[in-house]
This record gives structure tokens, sequence and C-alpha cells, in this order.
């Protein structure tokens, strides 16, 4: 599938409030215009895209939907008919979700744990309409999507590598080097980045650990630092550079209970030929000082419908 990253991200929320406040003044986001038919949701610009996050209002803090680009539309409806040649069930967006959204088409359909993802392309866009909610140099989005997450899986099934290598296309990053099962995928357009979506295994657990997103430079990482600080918010992982990317970043609990990961690329990441397995997360930095699972880690009941529970079994 002609897939080039994440577009944007949904998440239900709980804490609009604290997100409206922390949103442009810690992470630099700056408030997108609700559609009209969708006044109460919390949209954020990082780019110059409609918006690239959404927070829409929710019992609990939870990931929404996932929100894959294609490349356009004969990329889209060839991957409609991957996916059901697959057997996966997908359903069409109506035109009221797709206004929404901000794009042309869009399907949904679970991943094999029963996280919704969506698939859509053309996403409304107004070049240099991006304004930052505090002094920014800007977020890395454009031709590469928002950034990475990473979801927790309650089981981690060779079902589940096939439906993200088989039918969707994505690269096998690898394991990374954490003690327990985890798996990274990049989508198959995406050279920017090493991975889009991680899948961690935690027995009884789900829900998102933490979302990555690029910011231009280190200065944009060291101010973001500043301020999380000034503000008094929980850090997971001080500034440091991972093994298995040429990128600095840091980790801090949002309002939503899920880490942000904001990084700055220290040179361009550029596929490493083999696959990697490193001796340590970490080449300096990173220390660990909060939990590594937020509060937005909580069980399959509480993170998925019943429906999906159902399907589960
Ligand atoms: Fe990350």
């Amino acid at each position: 599938m002609d897939i080039i990253g994440i577009g944007y991200l949904g998440f239900e929320s709980a804490n609009l409030d604290a997100w409206r406040e922390y949103g442009p003044k810690v992470m630099g986001f700056q408030i997108g215009t609700s559609p009209t038919a969708d006044p109460d949701t919390l949209y954020f610009k990082l780019d110059d895209r409609r918006h690239r996050l959404a927070f829409h209002p929710g019992k609990i803090d939870r990931l929404a939907y996932i929100g894959w680009e294609a490349k356009g539309k004969l990329e889209f409806h060839a991957a409609v008919e991957r996916f059901r040649s697959h057997g996966v069930e997908v359903s069409f967006g109506d035109p009221e979700l797709c206004e929404k959204r901000g794009v042309k088409e869009l399907i949904r359909f679970r991943d094999p744990v029963g996280y919704q993802h969506e698939l859509f392309y053309a996403q409304k866009w107004s070049p240099r309409s991006f304004v930052p909610g505090r002094p920014h140099g800007g977020f890395v989005c454009g031709e590469r999507g928002v950034g990475h997450i990473v979801v927790i899986t309650p089981e981690y099934t060779p079902e589940l590598e096939h439906f993200l290598t088989g039918i969707m296309g994505m690269h096998w990053y690898g394991s990374g080097a954490g003690k327990g099962k985890t798996g990274f995928f990049r989508s198959r357009l995406n050279d920017k980045t090493s991975h889009d979506i991680a899948y961690g295994f935690g027995p009884g657990k789900a829900g998102v650990q933490h979302i990555g997103l690029f910011v231009r430079s280190v200065r944009d990482v060291g101010e973001t630092y500043d301020l999380v600080k000034k503000n008094g918010l929980q850090m997971m992982m001080t500034l440091g550079q991972h093994s298995q990317d040429p990128h600095m970043s840091f980790y801090h609990f949002t309002p939503s209970g899920f880490a942000i990961e904001c990084i700055t690329e220290l040179e361009p990441w550029h596929d490493d030929g083999f696959e990697l397995n490193p001796e340590q997360l970490s080449t300096w930095g990173h220390e660990i000082v909060g939990p590594i699972l937020g509060p937005s880690v909580r069980t399959p009941a509480e993170v998925f419908d019943p429906e999906v529970l159902h399907a589960r079994g």
C-alpha cells in the first residue's frame, strides 16, 4: 500500500480544557478552527494542514483513531481493494466524517488488536497558514506526516505482524532495545523516519504509550524542555539520543496521560541497510525519571469499545 505515514491522530479526552492551555503554551501547537459539524472537538495545527491532532470530548482519555495518509486517490482505492481481497472489513466515511477530517475520502478499519485506523487522501491544506501557539520554529510534518505512535497490545501475534507488513505493506524496522516484545514498522513510502508505529507487548494492557513529534531545531526541543519543567509536568525520560535513530529527544506526559517524545533530527535518518539490534536503548541521556507506562495505558476493557472486546473474544 502506498502509504506516506500518519497524517493525523484522533483522541478522546476528558481534559479538553487542559489541552487547550497546554497545547499552545507548552508544545507550540496552533488551535485550529473546528468544522461547524464538530464544534466541541479541539483541533491542533502543527503545519499547513487543516489539523494534525484532534481531541474529541470523551469520558476517558484514549486513542480514538490513527489516520494513515495514502499518496492520492489511485493509491487509496488500490489500498481499499487490497484490504478487501484480504478479507479486512472496511467502511467508507460519509461526507460529514470526511468534512470533519478535512479529507476527500476515507475508510475506517481495525487492526487485529482492535485499534481503530483510518486511511485517507487529500487533507485540506493552506500554504503558510501555520502560526505557532508560542514562539516556535515549527514542526517537521509535511510529506512525512505528523510523527510516530507507540501503542500497547495485550497479545503480540504473527497475525498482527502480517496485517502490518503483509497487507498494509509496511517495512519491518526491528524490535528496538526494549526487554519486552516490541515491533517497529514504517510505511511503505516513508524514507524519512525509521518508524511510524510500534506495538509494544504489555500483557493485560492496551492504550497509547507515546507519540513522537519532530521539531525543526535543537532550540525547539530545549525550549519545550524548559517549559515542561517550568510548568511542573511529569517527565518520563530526560534529554537523550536513541541508539537506533540519529535524533535527540525527551519524553514528558500530556494531560491525557500518554507521553510526547519531542524530537529533533541531529542528522537525517537513512535506511540502515540491515536490521538493527541495539545493545541499549540510548547512547546517552534518556534517564528514566517517571513511569514508562502512563495512565493512558489501561486494561483492554477500558480502552476498547464492547464490540471490539467481543470480536477479540
Ligand atoms: Fe518515540
